[in-house]
């Protein structure tokens, strides 16, 4: 046990691992993406088992760890104050300076990738192979923000102005990832930052914040700063968080909310604030079009697994697929998708076998319709069923002869079902496709170079993926970031060269008149 109390379980065994030699981001080393575990050495093997077992132990529905920051409503105005006030001297340090803290922060995060992954396990139902590229994304993060930091040093003729503050409200989905990315791309710009994890996720929040605070505990004597630059907000436990969101928002030395969640709690959010600065990543109704040149193994295999890794939580998730003339009217990729479907494993993350894990909370209204209501024309090609009685265990769906301008056609429902519709033409398809007011990613299947460039050319969405599944955007290899109604405020891509420029002010050198 450590000195909270927790039982910790050693890191994973890399020395195996030929991608581990490569040299890893941090103290201003060239960026490369830090590896995943590699789970096929047996050592990894037995380091996974121990991370599931004890995630079984505290089981889903936990309250968050002790350690963390909880603050009532009262306590608000001085965790902002204690947030400002160190944010100001953080603020002060070169990006340089900052840009060594956030390789700190890298490394601690890798130091407690099995608490991450055990946290996530119990509390988000994640299974190991979706949370373990989970954390590494965090941990690429920290070192690429790292790099950009340093370069906002640089830039001629120029000065960085930081914001004093900024709240970053994560969604629950990746509840790792995407809290450390937006925290670390607010410090790295050098600002003070209060983070509200969201509820159902919200001890994964705190373990991440922990790794964080480690670093600036480590760097103090350094910069000066400690980890009050980072305030966590939650409620303890049974007490209702209405209003606390709210009144951070609204809160008047707070500049900036980095946001990523449905589009509906960023109309939400500026309503609390009509001048607000948000910055959101909001929602997607993805889709992948499989046109007769395709490779339809890899088509049916990657489909199946855009929709389902995570039990189809991931704004990026496949939520339809379109088949284009032949594919539609041959009964050939049907069986083929279903059959992939079909043999997904579902169950508990703790239960070796699982390849698509729980919902993490009771289907809410609309995805309970999405599960169990068929629109006109449509028809099961598999049923989703409840499998216990948490109502978080589904079984995957698979919905035909979705209708176009259908309510399945435009709506996100965050969960295991995916919908076929069907298309004469590429050109059809992509209208269908941009038919739908969000843009976050979009897939193609297709051999044909004229396709590809046709498809390319006009589909309407931020992130697109030819020939392979449509989640999973790697830092810098592929910022991450949508169009239309899948981003509010935003310009440049989470993970991308351009995101820290927008997140303070910039002041020109006085010219001479
Ligand atoms: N970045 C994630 C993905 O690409 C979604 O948030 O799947």
């Amino acid at each position: 046990a450590d000195a909270s109390g927790r039982r910790t379980v050693p890191g994973p065994n890399r020395t195996q691992d030929r991608s581990a030699q490569r040299p890893s981001g941090g103290d201003g080393a060239a960026f490369s993406n830090t590896p995943d575990t590699d789970p096929d050495l047996p050592a990894n093997r037995a380091w996974g088992r121990a991370i599931l077992s004890r995630a079984e132990d505290s089981r889903i529905g936990t309250d968050t760890a002790d350690s963390a920051t909880l603050t009532t409503e009262g306590g608000l105005d001085a965790v902002v104050h204690a947030a400002v006030t160190a944010g100001e001297r953080w603020g002060a340090l070169t990006g340089a300076q900052r840009g060594a803290v956030l390789d700190e922060m890298g490394r601690a995060l890798e130091r407690h990738r099995a608490d991450l992954l055990e946290a996530m396990a119990s509390e988000a139902g994640k299974t190991l192979d979706q949370g373990d590229p989970e954390v590494s994304e965090a941990i690429d993060f920290a070192h690429y923000y790292a790099t950009l930091a340093r370069e906002l040093d640089a830039v001629d003729g120029a000065r960085f102005v930081p914001s004093r503050l900024t709240v970053v409200t994560p969604p629950w989905n990746f509840p790792v990832a995407i809290p450390a990315g937006s925290t670390l791309a607010a410090l790295a710009a050098g600002s003070g930052v209060v983070i509200k994890p969201a509820k159902p996720a919200r001890r994964s929040g705190a373990v991440m914040v922990e790794a964080l605070w480690e670093a600036l505990d480590a760097t103090q004597s350094e910069t000066g700063v400690g980890r009050e630059v980072l305030q966590l907000v939650q409620l303890p436990k049974g007490q209702p968080g209405r209003g606390l969101g709210q009144r951070l928002i609204a809160h008047p030395d707070v500049d900036r909310v980095i946001l990523t969640g449905g589009y509906e709690t960023a109309e939400l959010f500026r309503s609390f604030r009509k001048d607000l600065p948000l910055l959101a990543e909001t929602s997607g109704k993805n889709a992948i079009i499989v046109t007769p040149s395709a490779d339809l193994d890899l088509a049916a295999r990657d489909v199946a697994q855009s929709a389902f890794g995570h039990a189809g939580q991931k704004c990026s998730a496949a939520s339809l697929v379109v088949l284009v003339g032949s594919v539609a009217r041959s009964k050939r990729f049907h069986h083929q998708l279903v059959d992939a479907v079909r043999s997904l494993h579902v169950g508990y993350p703790w239960d070796a076998r699982t390849q698509m894990g729980p919902i993490i909370e009771p289907p809410g209204e609309k995805l309970q319709r999405g599960l169990t209501q068929l629109g006109d024309g449509e028809h099961w090609v598999l049923e989703p069923r409840r499998l216990d009685d948490s109502d978080k265990l589904w079984s995957p769906g698979v919905r035909a002869g979705v209708r176009p301008g259908s309510e399945y056609h435009l709506t996100e429902y965050f969960g295991p079902v995916l919908g076929v519709m069907t298309a004469a033409t590429l050109e059809e398809a992509v209208a269908l496709v941009n038919r739908i007011e969000y843009g976050l990613t979009s897939g193609l299947h297709s051999l044909d170079a004229e396709e590809i460039a046709y498809w390319t050319e006009h589909i309407q969405a931020g992130n697109l993926y030819v020939n392979r599944g449509i989640t999973g955007a790697i830092v810098r290899r592929q910022p991450f970031g949508g169009w239309k109604k899948s981003a509010v405020g935003a310009g440049a891509k989470a993970g991308g060269p351009n995101y820290l420029v927008g997140l303070g002010s910039w002041q020109d050198a006085p010219v001479a008149g």
